[in-house]
Order: C-alpha cells, then sequence, then structure tokens
C-alpha cells in the first residue's frame, strides 16, 4: 500500500515538475528515479542488456554510495541541487555520487526514438538561432564527447546568462557544480563512460555519439529547458559563480 501511494506521489510529480526535477529535489535519502521506460525501448541504439545493467547496477550504486556518503552528516538535509552546487566543499564520496545520481536520471530523461527535434518550440528555436542547425549542435556535442579523455560527459546547457552552450565534463562531474569551469544548468546528457555503450559498440564512441544523437528526446529537452530559464537553481549558480 505505502508503495502504490509513493509511485502514484511519484507520476504525479513527473507529470507536474518533470523527471529530471524530481531527482534535483531529493534529499537523503535518495532514491534511484524509475526508469521512464522499458529497457527494450531504445533498440537498437541502445541495447537492452547495456541499458539494464546501467541503470540497475552503474546508477543504482551511485544512489547507495551517495546515501552512505550523506548519512550520519550535517548533508542529510541537503537537496541533490545543493549538494552539487557546493561539490567542491566535500569530498570526493559525495561529489562522484551526487554527480552521478542526477547525470544518470538527466541521461534518461534525453533519449527517445519518438520525440524528435522540433525547431518550433522553446528549445528548437533557441538552437537554431545560438548553433544555427540541428546539425551543427550534433556535431558539436560528438566533439565534446569524443574528445572526452578517459570517462566523462558530453552536455547542452543553459548558461548563467540564459544562452545554449555545450561542454564536457570529466568523471561524474557537471555543470551545475562549484567545480566546474563551465556553469549553468545541463538539459542534455550523453554519457561517454564505456559502460554505456561496449557491449554494442565496443571501443567505438564516435559511432555510438552518431547514434545516439538521433535518439534524443527533444520534449523532454524542451521542458528542461524552459524549467532552467526560470530556475532558482540558474539564480544561485550566477551568484554563486560571481556573475551579476
Ligand atoms: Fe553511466
Amino acid at each position: 500500500m505505502e508503495n502504490n501511494k509513493r509511485l502514484i506521489i511519484t507520476i504525479i510529480a513527473v507529470l507536474v515538475a518533470g523527471y529530471t526535477s524530481i531527482v534535483s529535489a531529493q534529499k537523503y535519502p535518495f532514491e534511484l528515479p524509475k526508469l521512464p521506460y522499458e529497457y527494450t525501448a531504445l533498440d537498437p541504439v541502445i541495447d537492452a542488456q547495456t541499458i539494464e545493467i546501467h541503470y540497475s547496477k552503474h546508477h543504482a550504486t551511485y544512489v547507495k554510495n551517495l546515501n552512505n556518503a550523506v548519512k550520519g552528516t550535517k548533508y542529510e538535509g541537503y537537496l541533490l541541487d545543493d549538494l552539487m552546487l557546493h561539490a567542491g566543499e566535500y569530498g570526493d564520496a559525495v561529489r562522484n555520487n551526487a554527480g552521478g545520481h542526477f547525470n544518470h536520471a538527466l541521461y534518461w530523461n534525453s533519449l527517445s526514438l519518438n520525440n524528435p527535434f522540433d525547431p518550433h518550440n522553446e528549445v528548437g528555436k533557441a538552437v537554431m538561432t545560438t548553433f544555427g542547425s540541428l546539425d551543427s549542435l550534433k556535431k558539436l556535442l560528438n566533439k565534446a564527447g569524443a574528445t572526452r579523455f578517459g570517462s566523462g560527459w558530453a552536455w547542452l546547457y543553459v548558461t548563467t546568462d540564459k544562452k545554449l552552450a555545450v561542454c564536457s565534463s570529466p568523471n561524474q562531474d557537471n555543470p551545475i557544480m562549484d567545480i566546474s569551469p563551465e556553469r549553468g544548468i545541463p538539459i542534455l546528457a550523453i554519457d561517454v563512460w564505456e559502460h554505456a555503450y561496449y557491449l554494442k559498440y565496443q571501443n567505438k564512441r564516435v559511432d555510438y555519439l552518431n547514434a545516439i544523437l538521433n535518439a534524443i528526446n527533444w520534449d523532454a529537452v524542451n521542458k528542461n529547458y524552459t524549467e532552467a530559464l526560470n530556475s532558482e537553481l540558474l539564480k544561485k549558480i550566477k551568484s554563486k559563480s560571481g556573475k551579476q
């Protein structure tokens, strides 16, 4: 009964505020959010086994380790957003696992075979104005992911000046974090850790990037974009990064 109640509350919250926002607003004990589709939903771009291992083992472990890192400390009362915003003040366990939890939630949220780019919605218009075309944006994201040495992420993010930009970050860092040289709110996440693609693409990261950039959930990215523009978090990042 308690589980049903929690599921209903989660579904309502996701409909109201968006999948990624729910994770951002979590505090200890953090929870693995329900995957927004079946393991097979992204096949053939990403195979079901990769999704299952990635979600139920890798993402779940970040959540478990984040709880272990925060348990019994003053950070138990902190929202995930605030843990990331002040990541440089804590040890690597909080930084890596808070990032690992948020980044993977955004990654799942970023992917779909059924929500193509729309140049007329809010993020579509911003993409066209900023990058000139969807292809130009894809090239930048592909380059950001392909040139990230070792493990990390490629991002489309909203800067503190409310512009769109592309960057990459190492390990489980992201632009929300105070330790990141690029600051803002990511709205589209591409995981370039080998565990995201190795079973199907082996060492061919560029092939994975080419495929996954045609499997973006642009409806979700649009929602993330409009939420980020008006969020308190963006104001906090701006004030903390020293920009007025
Ligand atoms: Fe991952």
